[in-house]
């Protein structure tokens, strides 16, 4: 056994288009931010056990002294036994993460990520891609019910993504680079509620909601085509729609819609939530030009942080 320690990290994401829709069926467009990151470092320790150290959380535990469905014990659980290491080696996990926690940019999935590529390098098991998204997926399945799988492939991937539920990879090109400001509204909302939210509507009137997430489908595949041609200012039209379905939806909240109004006023060309809603982040097509008034004007309206991301 390998015993030189490791290190890996892994980024955040973002959707530009489709979140929630894609848990049905279809498409959506992600990319990864690597302005923020999760890193994970394993090295050997002199104690018997597995000790964690994440500042972020708060958490300074043995392994074995969690809940087995605490999302860290269950990714290390998961790769130890999907590898037959047995006994548990003793080991030290050191793990931090600049990306907020429940606030759509993929804290979870980054950090299954990173903890899946260290831990298996430094046991001498090396995983590929397709292996690392996969055990990511497993740990996705445990906490958020039914996630379509979209954060754990763009973050394995580290790559702009092309997503439909169980498909391989399918990447897309960017024509001509373009600027996001992320606006962050500073509340975390665990994904799994604004997905059972959904969900509950769907069971409700299947007919409607089917329509709507095809309605959003469309956008998609109009937005992957505008990306791929150069279009991009048309790409603003399209975030206000899929907006406006995503309200439909119930997923937005009155901060994410302050900021959203704000960033539209201040000259963005168009701006949506991203990922779950219903709190965390929000995103603003923006010029260089306008990118600095836009990004003030989200401050002034309750954003408690934003990043400008170049999408290339
Ligand atoms: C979460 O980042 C995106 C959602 O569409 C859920 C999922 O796809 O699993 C809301």
């Amino acid at each position: 056994m390998a015993n030189l320690a490791c290190e890996a990290s892994a980024p955040g994401k973002l959707i530009l288009f489709g979140e929630h829709a894609v848990v049905y069926g279809r498409p959506a467009l992600a990319v990864p931010v690597t302005q923020v990151h999760a890193i994970v470092r394993v090295s050997g320790s002199s104690r018997s056990g597995i000790w964690i150290d994440a500042p972020n959380i708060d958490l300074h535990a043995e392994l074995t002294t969690l809940p087995t469905d605490h999302p860290l014990a269950a990714v290390v659980h998961n790769l130890l036994f999907n590898l037959r290491i047995d006994p548990f080696p003793s080991i030290n996990l050191k793990i931090n993460s600049t990306i907020p926690v429940a606030s759509g940019l993929g804290s979870g999935a980054a950090v299954s990520v990173a903890l899946i590529r260290a831990l298996s390098t430094y046991i001498g098991h090396p995983l590929s891609d397709e292996q690392v998204n996969e055990l990511a997926f497993e740990i996705e399945k445990l906490h958020h019910g039914t996630p379509s799988g979209i954060d754990n492939m763009v973050i394995t991937y580290a790559r702009p993504v092309y997503f439909v539920k169980g498909r391989p990879l399918e990447t897309f090109k960017v024509g001509e680079p373009f600027f996001i400001i992320i606006g962050d509204t500073g509340i975390a909302a665990p994904t799994k509620e604004s997905v059972g939210a959904v969900r509950k509507l769907w069971v409700d009137d299947k007919d409607k909601w089917e329509k709507v997430f095809s309605k959003v489908g469309e956008i998609v595949k109009q937005a992957r085509n505008t990306i791929e041609t150069g279009k991009t200012t048309e790409l603003g039209e399209l975030m206000d729609q899929n907006h406006a379905l995503l309200q439909e939806m119930t997923v937005s909240s009155p901060e994410l819609d302050k900021l959203v109004h704000a960033a539209r006023t201040a000259g963005a060309l168009g701006a949506k939530l991203s990922g779950g809603g219903r709190g965390g982040n929000m995103i603003a097509l923006v010029n260089p030009e306008t990118a600095e008034t836009v990004g003030k004007s989200l401050i002034e309206s309750g954003a408690r942080r934003i990043i400008i991301t170049k999408v290339e």
